[in-house]
């Protein structure tokens, strides 16, 4: 009896940085101001509601390293994020009911989650929407490209 050995070993190599595709998307954020992934792509055909699981592995409480998720189109990203400093930590940095926003996570600590759902067939494929977080001062380090394709 002869036993065959396979040694092959199979490797899928994925942009380190890029591309969750999935309907249910897991988002990390830490002590400091980066999301991982940095950009995030969904297709309309395979996903008519998009889940953003937000985990921050970090320890800093959310009043020093708090963080959100925060979808809009790329157009309004900057002011939303903006209006929403003066909103305070108790309105997650965002302006009440704000109809710039698509999609929003609480601000989280180290330790914390949250969660979004969304309905992609409200948006456009092949439209220009970014993902940042509203904690004051975090937009230009904490912001991505929102990629819906077919
Ligand atoms: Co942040």
């Amino acid at each position: 009896m002869k036993f065959l050995y396979c040694g092959c070993l199979l490797l899928i190599l994925i942009p380190s940085n890029v591309y969750a595709d999935s309907c249910n998307i897991e988002v990390k954020v830490g002590d400091n101001m980066n999301f991982v992934p940095t950009a995030l792509e969904v297709s309309a055909t395979a996903c008519k509601t998009v889940t953003i699981n937000l985990t921050h592995t970090g320890t800093f409480p959310r009043n020093a390293m708090g963080h959100n998720w925060v979808l809009s189109t790329t157009e309004n990203a900057q002011a939303t994020a903006q209006d929403g400093w003066s909103a305070g930590l108790e309105n997650q940095y965002l302006k009440s009911g704000d109809p710039r926003v698509i999609a929003s996570t609480k601000i989280i600590g180290g330790g914390e989650g949250d969660s979004v759902s969304f309905n992609l067939s409200d948006l456009k494929v092949g439209g220009d929407y970014t993902f940042f977080c509203s904690f004051v001062g975090h937009f230009a380090m904490m912001q991505g490209k929102f990629t819906i394709i077919e």
